[in-house]
């Protein structure tokens, strides 16, 4: 089992908000539970679909939603899986998705180490943590969702090949995330230049965090699992 606090399973941040709106409210009891992702130990994720998929994506922290819903709109044969523990959050996705509700996604309102721990190994594409808290100061790093233990995590719910995709705008947090990554056996990164950290891919959809920028400049890296 793993000693790292991180999967101790404490949850650092917010479940709830400001009181939601009585809309927001209502999509929670009614477009909610028909995308809610019921996790079963050990399921092949492309199962959780109806129709079923030919790949799977999951987004940690996917806030308001709007990368992970842009992605499913524009890969209809892929399912997305999003964890977000912020009701807030879940129901800014909600309401973004209400007029045209995609049979590709999935939600759950919770800890991503949730899914993580029920998946089967290499069954998933790609993985994202875009803009997670970055946890600045010194004796909070531990609590950083990047840790070299949660890479293993991911090179084991990756399938050869896929992809592990991170952003931030907190230099300290980017510098983290390299650094374990670049030593970790699983991952490669694919980088060539800073030009291909330094700009967002136009593939990337963008998210709310990256529109505010509060820390600095962000960068994108793509690591691929070996
Ligand atoms: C700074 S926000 C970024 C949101 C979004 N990715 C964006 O770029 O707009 C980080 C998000 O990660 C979520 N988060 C923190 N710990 C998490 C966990 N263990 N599992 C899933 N999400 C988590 C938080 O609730 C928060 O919404």
């Amino acid at each position: 089992m793993f000693e790292h606090e991180q999967f101790q399973k404490k949850l650092y941040g917010r479940r709830k908000g400001p009181k939601l709106s009585a809309h927001k409210e209502d999509l929670r009891q009614t477009l909610l539970p028909k995308h809610a992702l019921n996790i079963v130990q050990g399921t092949d994720p492309r199962d959780y679909f109806a129709p079923r998929v030919e790949d799977v994506w999951l987004e940690i922290g996917f806030g308001a939603g709007e990368h992970m819903l842009a992605l499913a709109r524009t890969n209809p044969a892929v399912g997305l899986i999003g964890a977000e523990p912020y009701e807030s959050g879940v129901a800014k996705l909600l309401s973004h998705m209400e007029d045209n509700p995609p049979a590709n996604l999935r939600i759950h309102e919770g800890d991503a180490r949730d899914i993580l721990a029920a998946l089967p190994d290499g069954s998933l594409g790609k993985v994202f943590v875009l803009f997670p808290d970055p946890w600045p100061k010194t004796r909070h790093h531990k609590r950083r969702f990047i840790q070299t233990e949660m890479l293993t995590a991911f090179a084991r719910v990756l399938r050869a090949g896929g992809e592990f995709r991170f952003a931030s705008d907190d230099a300290g947090y980017a510098a983290w995330t390299l650094e374990r990554a670049l030593a970790h056996p699983d991952f490669a990164w694919t980088a060539q230049s800073p030009a291909d950290f330094n700009a967002r891919p136009s593939h990337w959809p963008p998210t709310r965090y990256e529109a505010k920028a509060l820390h600095g400049p962000p960068v994108y890296y793509s690591f691929v699992r070996a």
